[in-house]
Parts: structure tokens; sequence; C-alpha cells
């Protein structure tokens, strides 16, 4: 170190702190000069060549500026006006001495997340070295050099025998293998040029990283120039990129499109570069276990190598055309190459084909079994996971169309592949099927539908599996490629006397139609796939794939139906697309009404806590309170479907279910609160609310909080100030008086007596009005931000309202029916007991119910002679569902668990306020939780844009949280009470993992 202080300040007049940085083979120091300005000394291995540094001067030189987004190292002359300087060391040896400029920006391996955004750039970024390459040459770039991955062959052999442990010597082995097979035939037809040859993950620097408009890339340490493979810049690249995600292949498209659009890449390299991204890494480790025994304490040497195995044993299950056919896809081109010529060939054909259970299909036989992810025929996720009752469904279905045939369409999402071996990777479930099933008869017999040769087959014992099953190969033309048909689950006796090879004609029986549970677990059906590429599988093929890899899958598994020939007019009208929907709701739905999330959701079914999109990915919901005993609660289901099988008519009639069901729900308030009024909804209630007291006091005056919400008609805008005070808002009218909201975490009182304290703000509303009507409150507040009032605020509260002769109108409908855990309202959280409640939203568990409930002396005071009628409210369907909801949360504990695990997750949110400074604040009760996020918890500055990220983020994580409160910055948690600790635990992981990222931490937005 000192010796570099020498060197600094002889040879380039620099003084200043030094810090050393790691290196494999120089030695680097980051220099920070006292006039502030930041350098790299760099001190090149006694056994560099000159040449070699001049090549990688110049390099710097002709890329600085070649591209926006690619920054240089710029080259510094010493006071000799020198590029390159000689310095003896101590043990007197010479070393060349350099002094770049220092790139600011974070090294691409410690930004996190690596967004889809950041990969496609960084592609970019890759694509412009080898584009600024371009022209560039340098005799010393022409060397043989250890990591360099043309040398891969020679280098890892020598190397390799230093790994001791034989599974993974093996893993090496596995990728020497494809190098061998996969590039060296091809070498020939690959462009050369002069490499960068390490954008590796700690050798690039990113600033912006999170900044889609303004993030910049730059390239750091030029050590391994060489003349090599152009396209093994970019296989380097992925190389590193790819460590420790679960889903190596995506990040690599990413990259690789990025890449593509600035350098293209040839259909040859698109075919090697998984081989080549995967034989880096093999060298990686190879020349890492040598440099070990050389250097066992060298901790630079063993950065990367544990990711570096743990992606060596996920990329050994890939086959090498799979990864290609992703990258063609990821550059726009037919995922599977030979797929087109096969498809062409087979419709040429198509007359030839017979079918496989030897008749025609058409509408007079069949008919189309629906199992998509919103199909109505499949009652829950878990229906169809019994075969009985999956076999019942399609017996029922051919049963009513007259038909014996069941088709299960080619390209359906479905929920029903529940066995692990249906995991694509730990983020992700297969669910595309990818071939036609034939619902028969057991034992029907399956024939051939052209001659070919028995390629495969395959006992598939696990259960939800293929079961047995026989590939049979056809080649389109001598010279052109095979296509494959899997037959599957058949019956075990299918299989024998069965030999790869054996000829088959066209119409000839190979097996029959197998039966539960030989057959894979299922209702007896024929899986019927084309295949193009059997990626050297034998006996059978993945049928149903992950939907981030839909388009490459289809293109290796084209539509059977090009055989089978199932007219058009069965199969219904797809399923409208996520854009189609966005454009006629621009067109036919009124503008003000938002749509949820940056990347809007398709919503298609709901299962208590969870939401299922199009594709059967499954989402916790933790945002929404309406369907409060589950989404789609079968008992409440059934209640609704029996009802309004038998009536569903208006209150005007005597009906048992209305006074039944308002028995019930005064039985749950306060004795005094014993009169019902039935409407639609929140607001209707809450308008009710509003009319009775002004009816019974004869006065207009209204007092609200400060940023409550109570509903959408116009006089519940006056008296919301979420609304009126916020965008298109007019402020509140006169007859409205706003009262602070009782926060005591960011509001002007805080200590014990904070409730008192807001309270007379209310008193001070009561004595400025001429009189008031009403007091209306959110027990706990939901829109300002999961606000929990101080003890005795709504006591205080009342007392000056009453005096004043208002009365006190409770606004139940976000809190109410047990969320609190300990109280079935929010109002008795406070020991008060309201003049009116209102009701709502979980009342009917997504079904449209309102209801206010009063004392009988404030329902007398509105029997005016005017009558008060709601259509629909009250309806008997109405009034069966609302029973049922309140049998589910007594029948169930659903209060007893919003108590136990409401405080469950309060302390786990707790805890992790001690690793996250952001959180500012965890408030709760019950399962009615806000988080608030603060990027500073002494000023309190709201992180708005971070709680913004966070909710987006979890959404991609597969968790649906919303955000609230006037400043936008409150996590809001408010899950259906089915919610469970598991459930609260994964949400807690996620958060902790989402919170460690950049956005959440280093708040790029200020
Ligand atoms: C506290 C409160 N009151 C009333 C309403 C209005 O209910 P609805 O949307 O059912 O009319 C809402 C809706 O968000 C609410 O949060």
């Amino acid at each position: 170190m000192e010796q570099a202080h020498d060197i600094a300040k002889s040879l380039y007049n620099l003084s200043g702190t030094l810090r050393e940085l790691p290196s494999e083979r120089d030695q680097n120091f980051h220099l920070i000069g006292t006039d502030g300005h930041e350098n790299i000394l760099k001190i090149a291995a006694a056994s560099e060549k000159r040449e070699t540094l001049e090549m990688q001067n110049s390099a710097m030189r002709h890329l600085t500026g070649v591209n926006a987004n690619l920054q240089s190292p710029v080259v510094r002359k010493s006071i000799n006006g020198l590029d390159i300087e000689i310095t003896t060391s101590n043990d007197g040896s010479t070393h060349f001495v350099r002094l770049v400029s220092y790139l600011p920006g974070t090294v691409f391996a410690k930004v996190n997340p690596h967004s889809s955004e950041l990969l496609v750039d960084y592609g970019r970024f890759v694509g412009s070295i080898s584009k600024g390459l371009v022209g560039f040459d340098h005799s010393a770039a022409h060397r043989e050099f250890y990591w360099d991955i043309q040398q891969a062959s020679s280098v890892i052999r020598k190397y390799k025998d230093l790994i001791s442990d034989e599974e993974k010597k093996t893993l090496v082995d596995h990728f020497l293998g494809l190098f061998e097979t996969y590039v060296l035939p091809r070498q020939d037809d690959l462009a050369l040029s002069v490499i960068h040859g390490d954008a590796n993950d700690y050798n690039v620097i990113v600033n912006h990283p999170h900044n889609d408009e303004s993030r910049t890339f730059g390239i750091l340490d030029f050590g391994d120039m060489v003349y090599s493979y152009t396209i093994n810049e970019l296989a380097v690249a992925i190389a590193y990129a790819i460590l420790d995600k679960p889903d190596p292949i995506d990040v690599a498209q990413k990259i690789v499109s990025g890449y593509h659009e600035i350098s293209p890449l040839t259909e040859t390299e698109l075919d090697i570069l998984f081989p080549l991204a995967c034989t880096r890494l093999a060298m990686s480790v190879a020349i890492a276990a040598w440099q070990q025994q050389l250097e066992p304490d060298n901790e630079y040497l063993s950065i990367s190598q544990k990711p570096a195995w743990k992606a060596l044993a996920l990329l050994r299950e890939i086959h090498p055309r799979f990864a290609s056919y992703c990258f063609r896809a990821a550059v726009g081109l037919e995922p599977c190459a030979d797929s087109s010529a096969v498809v062409k060939w087979i419709k040429r054909n198509s007359r030839n084909f017979g079918s496989p259970i030897g008749t025609a299909l058409d509408s007079k036989n069949s008919i189309i079994i629906d199992v998509s992810v919103g199909s109505v025929d499949v009652v829950s996720p878990h229906h169809l996971a019994d075969h009985q009752a999956f076999g019942d469904l399609v017996t029922e279905k051919l049963k009513d169309a007259g038909v014996n045939i069941g088709i299960g369409r080619y390209n359906e999402a479905r929920l029903i592949y529940t066995g692990d071996q249906y995991l694509a990777h730990e983020d992700e479930s297969r669910t595309v099927h990818l071939a036609i099933d034939l619902f028969v008869e057991s034992g029907t017999p399956i024939l051939s539908v052209h001659d070919g040769i028995v390629h495969s087959f395959r006992d598939n014992a696990l259960p939800f599996d293929n079961g047995p099953t026989i590939v049979i190969e056809r080649k389109t033309t001598p010279e052109g490629p095979s296509f494959y048909i899997l037959y599957s689950h058949m019956t075990r006796d299918s299989l024998d006397g069965l030999y790869a090879g054996k000829p088959v004609k066209k119409g000839e029986q190979i097996g029959k139609v197998g039966e539960y549970p030989d057959n894979g677990g299922w209702p007896p059906h024929l899986h019927f796939q084309l295949i193009v590429d059997m990626m050297d599988e034998e006996g059978d093929l993945y049928g149903v794939a992950p939907v981030s890899k839909r388009d490459v899958w289809l293109s290796i598994c084209p539509d059977p139906n090009l055989i089978l020939r199932i007219p058009n007019s069965l199969f219904p009208n797809p399923n409208m697309t996520r854009d189609e929907i966005l454009s006629l709701r621009s067109e036919h739905i009124g503008r003000p009404l938002g749509v949820s999330y940056k990347k809007p959701l398709t919503i298609v079914r709901g299962f208590m806590q969870y939401l299922y999109d199009e594709n059967g990915r499954r989402y916790l919901d933790i945002r929404n309170n309406v369907p409060h005993v589950g989404h789609s609660n079968p008992r409440i289901v059934k209640a609704l479907n029996q009802q309004a099988a038998v009536l569903n008519t208006n209150t005007r009639y005597l009906h048992e279910k209305l006074v039944r069901y308002a028995k019930r729900l005064t039985a749950k308030l306060p004795n005094n609160l014993s009169v019902c009024f039935f409407v639609n909804s929140g607001s209707e209630a809450n308008e009710l609310a509003l009319r009775l007291a002004k009816t019974h006091t004869k006065r207009k005056d209204i007092i609200a909080i400060d940023g409550a919400y109570h509903g959408n008609t116009s006089e519940l805008v006056n008296i919301s100030s979420y609304k009126h005070d916020g965008p298109g808002g007019e402020g509140a009218p006169l007859h409205v008086h706003v009262v602070a909201m009782p926060d005591t975490y960011r509001g002007e009182h805080r200590g014990p007596d904070a409730g008192k304290k807001y309270a007379e703000d209310v008193l001070r509303a009561t004595q400025s009005s001429e009189g008031i009507a009403a007091f209306i409150f959110e027990p706990l507040m939901g829109c300002g931000g999961q606000i929990i009032f101080p003890e005795g605020y709504l006591k205080e509260a009342f007392k000056h309202v009453r005096k004043a002769g208002g009365v006190c109108i409770a606004d139940e409908v976000q809190v109410g029916f047990g969320r609190m855990g300990n109280k079935f309202w929010g109002f008795e959280t406070q020991g008060v007991v309201p003049d009116i409640v209102t009701m709502g939203k979980p009342i009917g568990n997504g079904h449209p119910i309102g209801a206010v409930a009063t004392t009988q002396e404030i329902a007398n005071s509105f029997a005016t002679g005017m009558e008060f009628f709601s259509t629909t409210g009250g309806n008997t369907v109405s009034c069966a569902v609302g029973i049922a909801v309140l049998d589910e949360i007594e029948n169930e504990h659903l209060q007893q668990n919003a108590e136990k695990v409401g405080a469950y997750l309060l302390n786990r949110l707790k805890e992790l306020m001690k690793t996250h400074a952001i959180i500012g604040d965890v408030r709760g009760r019950g399962l009615f939780i806000g988080v608030e996020l603060v990027r500073n918890r002494e000023t309190l500055e709201p992180a708005k844009e971070e709680t913004k990220y966070i909710v987006e983020r979890l959404r991609d994580l597969g968790l649906l949280i919303s955000l609230d409160g006037p400043l936008h910055n409150v996590l809001k948690i408010k899950p259906p009470l089915v919610f469970t600790e598991e459930n609260a635990d994964r949400f807690i992981e996620a958060l902790d993992l989402v919170l460690h990222e950049d956005p959440a931490v280093t708040s790029p937005w200020s």
C-alpha cells in the first residue's frame, strides 16, 4: 500500500486515500485524490506483457463514446506523458503501471433486484461492447488465453481432475461434452473478433440501475481481451448473470433479446450460446480448483464458485436445444426451427391421417370439456384433483350433450396439475396443456394415426403422471425432419411386446385407453400430443408447459388438431386477451374506474384467500376484506344458489328469511340497535344513515373525520375528505365539518391524552355549527391509512356530539363482522355504543348487501309517511347469503382466527421493523393492519415511491396488497378472515425479500 502511495505520487503527482480492490491477477487501487478526483491505479502482474496493456488502453479509447449506455475508463497520462509506466518493486521485479479513471456505480452483482428491464438493458450494453469492438484489432489479442471459451477443451481437461468431488467432476464432464458436441463442429460458422471477454457481474457497473430512463452501464477490467468468437462476449455475460436465479433461461432470454437489438445474432450463434455460457461456468469452476490449490487464502477466487456450482446443477437439466429454442423466441424467430416445416408437411398431408380412436370427431359425437382455470364447470381449484369428481364431470357433460367423446383442449391453462412434477422451477408451475385429450371409455382401442416406428415407450408411474405412454415417430420426407405422436394414459399391457424401431401401420392398434389408477390416476382418456423434437427424451415428454415458456413449447408441440381435424365450430370462442379487455374497458367503461397494478391482472377464479389469473397463477389475497369468509366460499355459494333457484324477490311479501336475518344481525349488536334497513351497498347504507340522522334531529350539519371515505353518492363525497379534498374534489360544503384525523403516529397529539385532545376538535365543530345532525366515523380508518384511534377518542367525541343534540353513526363497512379479532365490531374497541351502525362489503361476502341498524326511536322518527323502499335491498337471496356469512363466521371461528393470525402477523411485522428502517410504524387490530413506510424515522418523510414499488413487486411475487393513506405510504392489510399463519409467513418472507431490494432501501426516487 505504501508503495502504491509512492507510485501515485511519483508517477502521477497524486496523493489521497487508497483502497485495494479485489483482482485475479493484477493489483488495483481505488485512489481518491486530495482534490476529490477518483482514479484506479493499476499495477500489472510481473508476467504481464506491455503489448497486452497497450491493447487494453487502445480498446478503452476505442469504446469511449461508442454508445451513451456504455462507459469505459479513460486512460490517464503520467507526469512523463506516458500511458504506461514502469516501477520496480521491493523484490526487484518490474511492473507496468497505469492510471485510469474511476467509474462510479454499483457492480452488477450487487444490484438488487435484476428486473426484466434491467436484464434487457444489460443485453443491450453487452451488445454495444460487441458492436463497439467491431473493426478493432490488436496483435496482443491473438493469444492463447485460459479464460477464452475457445480453449475450453484443453483448459477443462487440464484442471478438472483437481476437483475432488466426483459428482461435481461428472457435472463438468457433461458440459465439456456439450461444448465438444454442439460448439466445436460449428466453430467455422462463427464470427470472430476481439472481445472484452469479461463482462462478469463484478466487472460491470451500473448507474441508476432501477430507472429505466437513465440507467447506464460501465465496463471495468480489460485484462481478459482476446480474439475469439464474437458471441463469447454474450456467453460470458450470461454465464454470470444467471447465477442465483431460479430460472436461468428466463434471465438469459432477456439478455439475449437486448443484445440482439444492438448486435444481431445469427441462428448458429443462438444454437450454441447455451453450451458456451455453460462451458464458461464449467471453466470457471475448473480454473478455480487450480487457483485455489495455488492460493488457498485468495478470497476473490472463490467469490463465484458456490453459485456457479448451483447454476451448473440447474443447467444440467436443460436440453441445449430447448435453450436455443428459448433464445430464438427471444429474438422473434420461430422457437423450434423444424416446427414450421413439420406443420406445413402435416397440413399438406392432413387427409392421410387416421383417427386415433377410429372415429372422426365432430359435433355429433363430441363436445369440449372445459377445464380451463376459469371454467364454470370446475367448482374449485381442487375439484378435478379427485379423479372421481373429474370423471363424474366428464360423464355428466357427455350425458347432457348425448355424445360419447369429450375433448380436452390444446393450449388450455389448467389448475389440475398439482403433483410436484409440475413445478417448472421454484417459482412457477406448469399449467398449459400441450395436447388434445380424448375422453372415451377405458379399453377403447388406440390406433396409430400414420405409418411409423415405435420411437420409445415408458410407464410413468408417479401419481397424476402420464401412466403408460408410447411415442411413434414419423419422417416427413427422407431429408426432412421427423415428428412424433405421444399417446399417453394407456393400459399397462399396451406396452407388452414393444421395442424401439418396431414398425406400425396407419390404423394399427397400438394399445388401449387405460383405467384409473394404472393410467396415471385420471379418468380414462387419451392424451394425444404432436411433438417436433423429443429433445433426447424417451417414452414421454412434458405434456404441460409453464406459461413463461408457452410460445417455445407450443412451437415444439404444435396443435395436434392439424391431425385430428376437429371442426372449429366445436370450440368455444377463445377468451379475450388482457389487451382486448383493456381496450373494451376504455371504450365502454367509465374512465374514472382505475385498474390495479402497472401490469394489470386478469383474474378468473377465486377460492378462499386466493385468486387465480387466466394462466393458473395463484395470488395470495392480502387486501380484500369483501370476500370476508373466503372468495367463492362453497357454503356461501351453495346458500346463494339454493335460494336463487327457489325465490328471489323484494321485501313487500312476507318471507321468514328477512326477519330471521334481521334478528341474527341485531343479535350481534348492542340491545338498543334493534331495527334494520336493508339496501345494496355501503354507500346506500351511509346515505340512508344520514337521512335517518337528519330526519331524527331535524338538523343538517355533519361532522366527519379528515381522510375518511364513506361512499360514492353526492352527499357521501361531500362528507368524505378522501374524495372532496383529493384530485377532482371541490372541498367540503358549508354544512360539513371536517375534524382532525386522530393519528397518533404523525398527527398533532401523540401522548396518553391524545384521544381527549383529538375529541376537542369534535367539540369545536359542534360549537361552530348551527345544528349538528350527526358525527359519522369509521371506527378504525381504512382509506385514511389504517388508523387506530387513541383510547377514549370516541367516548369523548360522542359526549360532545350528543350534548350538541347530534347522533353518532359508526360506519362498519370496512371493519365489522369479526375482523377486529377480540371484538365483532370496530366501535366496540372504543367501548362506545353508536346510535346508527352501517354495514356493507363483508356482510355479503361479495354479494351486494348493505344494512343500517338503529334504535327504535330513530327508526320511528323516520316514519314520516314517506315510504322507504329499496327494490333489491333485503331480497330473499341477499338474506340467505347474509345468514350464511354469519353462520360461516361462527362455525369456522373466523373471529377467533382473526385474533390469532392477526396477532401473529402484527408481531412478525414488528420484528421486521428491526431490520428495515423504512418501516416507521406497524399498527392494527385483528386482521386489519397498517404498515407505514417512511424514509426517515425522525422526520417521518413518507416513502411514497417505495410503497408503490413494494406493492408492485409483491404482485410480481404472487401477493396482492394495497396502499393507502393521505400520503400514499401505508401498506393496507385486510385479507379474508380465512387467512392462516402460513399465509402470514409467506407474506413476511416476501415482504422481507422486497424490503432488501435497492428501491425499497436506497430511495433512488429522492
Ligand atoms: C368505510 C367505507 N364506507 C363506505 C364505503 C362504500 O361502500 P360501497 O363501495 O359498497 O358503496 C366504503 C367503500 O370503500 C368504505 O370503505
